[in-house]
């Protein structure tokens, strides 16, 4: 069985009559990378508050590597690295002081620190800063700096909010291939975003929350299966669609045959829903060459990785 490094029970969370968080109850195994996905106001900060034991939620529990975030708080912060949405205040330092700061924090002895700090520069690449203002790094360079900041007192689970934000998309990229250096090293990974879409390739499992509940969690290995499972190819022919629908209405893996009435497109279109794997599809194309169909077009959509994602999973949100 996995190790739930992170356990959250019906946590709950007032700003007076407004519930920002209602009710969420989620586990996040050991070495994940959970991608905490909603939008705007969906209560994602407010969670990890909680979980750094900087807000006390209003009811529930969470429990961070087995110390409660209410009876445990000094466990719990060591723990945990924490990254917030804002970068702090404390601009009027050079690189290494600012790591250096830190880590006294969390009394790391003076002289570990030194080159522990070399370190951490080497890891999110700013060991040529060492010696400049903070106030001098691009906003880039200030996340990256903050990351390594959470580092300081190698906590097993760090807690990230939004650590992409504002970054462009080189970035973003790199954002993301240190996310996964840092789960190489062990960590266990909790960080907010608000597109599913940019971070799907690097989770290994994902919670959607939506004004304070939670809209569906799990493994993402699972959820891009459940995502194969409706796939929806286009088919254009030249002719007569009639015997087209045919072969398709008998096709096991078929379902959902959509015509041009419904779709707004070419009279010679159709779109079908697609059960099966990439093996099958091409079975598919070969039998409708066989029958004479004249197939101009047979192609895969793929939709909003969120648009697709939400209709999978409505059942849950029903
Ligand atoms: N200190 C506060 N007092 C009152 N309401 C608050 C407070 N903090 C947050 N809220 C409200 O709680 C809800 C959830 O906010 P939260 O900051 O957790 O959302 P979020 O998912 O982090 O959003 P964003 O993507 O914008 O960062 C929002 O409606 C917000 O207005
Ligand atoms: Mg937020």
């Amino acid at each position: 069985m996995t190790n739930n490094i992170i356990a959250i029970e019906g946590l709950t969370k007032q700003y007076g009559t407004l519930t920002a968080l209602d009710d969420l109850t989620l586990n996040v195994a050991e070495g994940a990378i959970f991608g905490f996905i909603g939008p705007n106001g969906a209560g994602k900060t407010t969670t990890m508050r909680i979980l750094t034991t900087l807000l006390r939620p209003s009811s529930g529990q969470a429990t961070i590597a087995g110390h409660s975030v209410q009876n445990d708080p000094a466990g719990v912060r060591r723990a945990i690295g924490y990254m917030p949405d804002f970068f702090g205040v404390y601009e009027d330092m050079k690189v290494w002081e600012y790591l250096d700061f830190f880590a006294a924090c969390y009394d790391v002895p003076a002289k570990q620190r030194s080159g522990m700090i070399d370190d951490l520069l080497a890891l999110v690449d700013l060991g040529h800063k060492r010696d400049v203002p903070v106030e001098s790094l691009s906003r880039g360079m200030k996340q990256r700096l903050c990351l390594a900041r959470t580092l300081a007192h190698d906590p097993q689970v760090l807690i990230l909010d939004e650590p992409a934000s504002g970054l462009d998309p080189r970035a973003r990229i790199e954002m993301r291939e240190l996310l996964r250096e840092l789960q190489n090293m062990g960590k266990t990974i909790f960080f907010s975003s608000h597109i599913l879409s940019e971070v799907a390739d690097i989770c290994t499992s994902i919670g959607i929350i939506e004004a304070g509940k939670l809209v569906t969690h799990g493994d993402m290995a699972m959820m891009k299966k459940q995502l194969r499972a409706h796939r929806t190819i286009q088919i254009r022919v030249l002719g007569d669609i009639a015997p087209l629908q045919e072969i398709l209405l008998q096709h096991n893996k078929v379902s959902a045959v959509t015509t041009s009435a419904d779709l707004e497109i070419p009279y010679d279109t159709l779109r079908i829903d697609f059960s099966g794997s990439d093996p099958d599809l091409s079975e598919l194309l070969a039998l409708l060459i066989t029958n004479h169909i004249q197939v101009v077009g047979f192609n895969e959509e793929f939709g909003d990785l969120e648009d697709v994602f939400m209709h999978v999973t409505q059942g849950i949100v029903n």
